[in-house]
């Protein structure tokens, strides 16, 4: 049996994606890799875990020969706010290893899962319903990467013939694993202080239009991606994604609506509001759902509601 690796595991997608990968294909079938972090109980104990470094050749590829792996969900990255504090880590990590992925899977028939992002467009790019094929020329390390990974793995399918897939996600919500170094991040760290402290000092201005997703439509998108008929594929690397678009005090009032005494003030940064400003308002997912049927499921009252109970079930709150 052909086995599945996930690189990353322990961060915010991989956290959650490699459990569920290892509930429809079963658990030994679905190795967790990841760097620094440890693993939490469940991942350690539901399935195989190793350490490696995404960037060394032979440190991966002695895991893909080990378990016979087929298919890999490369989700190792640095995200953008953290991007442009070290950017040539960023590139180090973000391009030197989707290459050492994209290389390995060369060698032993891998598909190849990637992750890209809103991040991938810029300034001069449509913000409103953003077309699939248009301008892309982002201002940060962490879009410059996005896009270069969008153009490797196309190279790799063309040039020879690896099966690479991708979706550009939106801000993705989540009440598993934080994420860490992102420019969205405010929209889950939203729902601890909402629960926690019932207040939240946001970095981003009112006003600031992003595109989002809830975890389990981010986790389902990946896994209906990759198991789609390659043949109704035109697009592949990568296909935009999106489920809801809201700015800060649309957020703020969803919660409102479950915690009325919930209070939001503004402390910008201008780091991350620059990265914000260059970033889309809302993406036209239109090629994703003629290719290969992707319909999202949460909208921001049902998430809302949803980060709600699970946060107060994990805070104990
Ligand atoms: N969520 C990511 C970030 O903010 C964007 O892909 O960096």
């Amino acid at each position: 049996m052909k086995r599945i690796l996930v690189t990353g595991a322990t961060g915010q997608i991989g956290s959650e994606l490699t459990l569920v990968l290892r509930d429809k294909y079963g658990a030994h079938n679905v190795v967790a890799a990841g760097h620094k972090r440890k693993p939490n109980r469940n991942m350690a104990e539901s399935g195989p875990f190793c350490t490696i470094e995404v960037t060394d050749y032979k440190s991966v590829e002695k895991v893909v020969k080990a378990y016979d792996i087929h298919t890999i969900y490369h989700l190792a990255a640095v995200l953008s706010s953290a991007a442009e504090s070290k950017p040539q880590l960023a590139w180090h990590i973000n391009m030197d290893g989707l290459m050492t992925i994209l290389e390995i899977a060369r060698k032993y028939d891998c598909s190849v899962f990637t992750p890209s992002s809103i991040g991938a467009f810029g300034p001069s790019t449509p913000p409103d319903n953003t077309p699939q094929d248009t301008i892309q020329r982002p201002n940060t390390m962490y879009g410059i990467s996005k896009v270069s990974g969008e153009l490797l793995c196309d190279y790799y399918y063309e040039k020879y013939g690896v099966d690479t897939r991708g979706l550009r996600y939106p801000g993705l919500i989540s009440h598993e694993t934080l994420p860490g170094g992102g420019t969205t991040d405010y929209a889950v760290e939203i729902f601890y202080g909402a629960i926690k402290n019932k207040k939240y000092q946001c970095f981003l201005k009112a006003g600031t239009r992003l595109d989002m997703m809830y975890m389990p439509d981010a986790i389902r998108a990946a896994m209906e991606l990759m198991e789609a008929d390659s043949g109704r594929l035109k697009h592949r690397n990568a296909f935009n994604v999106t489920a809801m678009s809201f700015s800060p005090e649309d957020i703020c009032a969803s919660i409102k609506e479950q915690i009325p005494d919930f209070k939001m003030i503004y402390q910008v940064d201008p780091l991350r509001q620059a990265i914000a400003d260059s970033w889309p308002h809302k993406m036209d997912d239109r090629a994703a759902r003629s290719e290969w049927g992707w319909k999202a499921e949460y909208d921001l009252s049902a998430m809302t509601k949803e980060m709600i109970v699970k946060l107060r079930q994990k805070l104990k709150m």
